[in-house]
Parts: structure tokens; sequence; C-alpha cells
């Protein structure tokens, strides 16, 4: 009677583990791919272990069990150097077997394409609770959508700007650490469609280590191409003198907009096409937030007003209460952000 509501309980559980655009287990990239392939691999070798050692038990517990009548001890019997060799030979064959490939793809996957002219070379630097992507070869520095070619390889440098995180792409690519000791860790993904993959802070680093999102917006060359151009126009500025003053000297000590601005902060350049700022915010489940039907602003307002409540231990000042932004300020600024767009 028990069981009935436990597996009712462990079936939900499990399906809320399902998202299937956080799922190692529908790799979409080369590297996920090659990740998958060595799991498959190892359960494989699992599974095979699994079998013939149960299967041998059930063999021996049936073939000498005690039978009617059997009173007497039967024969102990110690060594067999035949055995003993079969069974220390046969382990250390399966684990050649998974060791050899392990090594070829954990070399593959920190392979360094940096120097690769047909790669894009993206520096990741994580930073409490955001991730700001920095492309080298073509001045352009973002945060939180890393857009890229498909088919092409993306050589990621990571580093962190403060404590230990780690990115982690599932279905594009395992976690690869961003060093605190000022090392800087090398991987790249490649992938093979266009589409958006969900990635994510696999480091617990504080108390927003959940909401530490990103994600990798795969899309075509042409429009990658659109997107840098895009990136580097002039940007708009705001029209009402008086909010454009504020803007100025209070969000863009520490952000950036088009060529101005500081880079403590996340780059805002385009933040308008971004899904989601402060990584949940514009989607979360639940919030009623769309972003079709329902404008980016009133998502934009509430993170503005207070993004403590938001996304707690961020290192943002509130602009209310310890920058003295007005109401009607954090508003027109809220409208100025959602309507900064870039196109790819
Ligand atoms: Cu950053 Cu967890």
């Amino acid at each position: 009677r028990r069981l009935g509501p436990l597996l009712i309980g462990l079936t939900l559980l499990l399906s809320a583990c399902g998202r299937e655009d956080l799922s190692t287990l529908r790799p979409q990239g080369s590297v996920a791919e090659g990740q998958y392939g060595l799991m498959k691999l190892s359960i494989g070798i699992m599974i095979f272990v699994m079998v013939v050692v149960f299967g041998i038990a059930a063999y021996v517990w049936v073939k000498f069990r005690r039978k009617p009548g059997q009173n007497e001890i039967p024969e102990q019997v110690e060594g067999n150097f035949k055995l003993e060799v079969i069974w220390t030979a046969i382990p250390i064959i399966l684990v050649l077997i998974l060791a050899v490939p392990t090594i070829q793809k954990v070399f593959a996957f920190g392979e360094d394409y940096s120097a690769d002219k047909n790669a894009i070379k993206v520096k990741v630097t994580s930073h409490l609770f955001w991730w700001e992507f920095t492309y080298p070869d073509y001045g352009i520095t973002t945060a939180q959508d890393l857009i890229i070619p498909t088919n092409k390889k993306i050589a990621l440098e990571l580093k962190t700007a403060d404590v230990l995180h780690s990115f982690w792409v599932p279905s594009l690519a395992g976690k690869t650490d961003t060093n605190t000791d000022g090392t800087i860790n090398k991987t790249w993904i490649e992938t093979s469609k266009e589409g958006v993959y969900l990635g994510k802070c696999a480091e617990l680093c504080g108390p927003s280590h959940a909401f530490m999102e990103f994600k990798v917006k795969s899309v075509s060359q042409d429009s990658f191409d659109k997107w840098v151009v895009s990136m580097k126009e002039p940007v708009q500025t705001i029209e009402d003198p008086a909010v454009a003053e504020v803007f100025k000297s209070q969000c863009l000590s520490c952000h950036a907009v088009g060529e101005q601005g500081g880079s403590a902060g996340p780059n805002l350049t385009g933040i308008g096409s971004r899904e989601s700022i402060a990584s949940i915010l514009l989607n979360a489940e639940g919030s009623g937030n769309t972003v079709d039907g329902k404008p980016v602003k009133d998502n934009l307002v509430e993170w503005l007003t207070d993004p403590q409540l938001v996304k707690p231990g961020n290192k943002m000042p509130s602009p209310k209460e310890d920058l003295g932004l007005t109401d009607a300020e954090i508003k027109a600024i809220a409208e100025y952000l959602a309507d900064s767009k870039v196109s790819y």
C-alpha cells in the first residue's frame, strides 16, 4: 500500500529531471556525442559484468544447494590456478576497453582549437551569478547568450572573475571548471543543428547558484555574421535627456551598451533580444512572464526595483535603494533596455 505513493513520487521526481533541453542523454554536438558514447560503453560493460556475475551466482546456488537427505559437508576446494588467471584477466581486459577510448576522448575534448583559423574563439568569464562571453577576433563582448554558428568549432577559454564556477551545457559538452588560481581551462563545443541549448553553472557558488543559467544559441553562419554586424552598430540612446544622464552616470559605470560603459556588470548591448535577464526572470515558469505575449519591460522593472529579491546575493546595487533612481526613471530605463535589440 505504501509502494503506490512512493512510486508516484519517484516518477514525478524523475520526470522533473527529464528536461529535454538539459539532458546529457540527448547529445546535440560532437563533444556531447562522444561523451554519450563513453557513457553507453561504460554502462554496457557494467551490465555485462552484472549479468555474468549474477548468472554464475544463480547457477551455483541452484546446482550446489543442499539436497534432501544430504547431511555431510561437501568437499572443500581451495585454489584453482586456471580460474584465478581468468578472473584476473577479464577485469583487466574490461578496464582496458574502457580506458583507451576514455583517455582518447579526454584529450580530444581538451584540445585547443584557438589557433585554428576555422574555429571561433570565445573567452568565457564566470561571475557571481552571470556569464560573460568575449569574442576577441570580432571585438564583441556579451553576456548570458552565447551566439555561435552551426558546424563550427568554438574554442572556449574559461576563467572566473570571483569564485569557482563550472561551465556546463548538458546537451553540448560536459562540465569545465572556471578556476580561481588564474589558470585557464580550455574546451570546445560544436553544434550540428540550429537551436537553443541551455547551460548551467555546475559548481555550488553562492545563494543564486541555481539561477546562474546561460544559453548557447546556435544559428546559421549568415545569421551569425548578421549578429556580429548588428552588435557593432551604433546604439540608440535614451530620448529623455534627464533619464539618459541617470543611465549614463549610474548604469554605465558598471555596464556597457555599445561602445560606452564599464565592464564590472554584464554587457547590455542588445539585451532586449535575450529572452531572460538575471538568468530566469523573464521566462521563469509560473511567473506568467512571456516574451512575445507580454512585454519584457514589467520583468525588467521588477528586477531593477529589487535585484536582491529576484536573485539573492548578486552584486548589483539596488537602483532604487542604493542609487536613488525613481520609479519613473526605472520604468524608462527598463523600456529602453527592452527595446535595445540586435538582429541575427
Ligand atoms: Cu556559479 Cu554555481
